[in-house]
């Protein structure tokens, strides 16, 4: 997740299948004050405030990425339905094969989870997108909800293609010293190894619910983390913080050991795991 095309390209050439751009809203957005993102014992915790250049100003960066033919997922937020659809038709403008739509970001006020918390406007808003857009249309969905599979049920309702599951979880830091939270935000979202078994957990009752495809996210940075997620239900997976922690070289080590655990258990084909936990 970046929004840089010269290091989305990296990720890119070091393995991955697809890069999802850093959400892009209307305009551009500075996000919030340091510090924005700190490390925690077993986890990330962040609130950058959704910081992007604004969608005019994205073009350049996509045009980049499909001049090397990168298949580039772009990441959209916004607070109502008419502001989707106009980032939406600007991004398959500028040439994204899919639009992943951020219902979830848990620090931002006025957009992410406080309209992905609501199933009506999933609804409405997918699709909104749907009806603007030939391209294909994920909505990423948050752990921090009671009614996740309602959402999920709601999303694919407005014919979504898949849900993406999960985005980071509402978290605080607090320093001892300053007695004070550490973020400038004071709430953030945390991601890394310790979410893996939220995200796992929402993959599996998102898949008892739905019948469109899901890209589970969360803590993974083994093959074996991608395998657990492929079990519960994904047919895809995406890794952020372990890029921070591991650099691009993540990418090839999680495909080796997925390879080498389908090869012990003599796995011919990725499908013949997908959902295997749910019997
Ligand atoms: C620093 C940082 C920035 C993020 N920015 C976005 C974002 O712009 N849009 C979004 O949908 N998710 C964003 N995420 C959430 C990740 O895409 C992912 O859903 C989450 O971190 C869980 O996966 P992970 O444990 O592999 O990092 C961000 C996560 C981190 C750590």
């Amino acid at each position: 997740m970046d929004e840089d095309a010269g290091s989305m390209t990296r990720i890119f050439k070091a393995g991955a299948g697809a890069v999802v751009t850093k959400s892009i809203g209307l305009k551009p957005r500075e996000g919030y004050p340091n510090p924005t993102i700190i490390e925690l014992e077993c986890g990330i915790l962040n609130a950058m405030g959704l910081p992007n250049p604004g969608i005019d100003n994205f073009k350049d960066e996509i045009a980049e990425l499909k001049k090397s033919k990168i298949p580039v997922i772009g990441s959209i937020f916004g607070s109502k339905s008419d502001e989707f659809s106009k980032l939406a038709k600007n991004m398959e403008e500028y040439g994204a094969d899919a639009i992943e739509l951020n219902m979830s970001c848990p620090h931002a006020k006025g957009y992410g989870l406080e309209i992905g918390s609501d199933p009506k406007l999933v609804k409405e808003i997918t699709s909104t997108v749907k009806k603007t857009v030939k391209i294909p249309v994920f909505v990423k969905i948050s752990p921090n909800l009671i009614n996740i599979s309602e959402i999920a049920k709601a999303a694919e309702k407005g014919k979504a293609d898949s849900i993406v599951a999960i985005n980071t979880i509402k978290a605080m830091k607090i320093d001892l010293e300053l007695k004070t939270p550490v973020l400038a935000n004071k709430v953030g979202g945390y991601s890394g190894d310790a979410i893996k078994p939220i995200g796992v957990r929402c993959v599996y009752e998102i898949a008892d619910n739905v019948n469109i495809p899901i890209i589970g996210v969360g803590g993974i940075h083994t093959g074996k983390d991608a395998i657990e997620y492929f079990m519960a239900g994904a047919t895809a997976v995406q890794i952020g913080s372990a890029l921070y922690y591991r650099g691009a070289k993540v990418f090839k080590k999680i495909c080796n050991e997925i390879e080498n655990w389908m090869k012990y258990h003599n796995v011919k084909n990725i499908s013949e795991i997908i959902g295997a936990a749910h019997k």
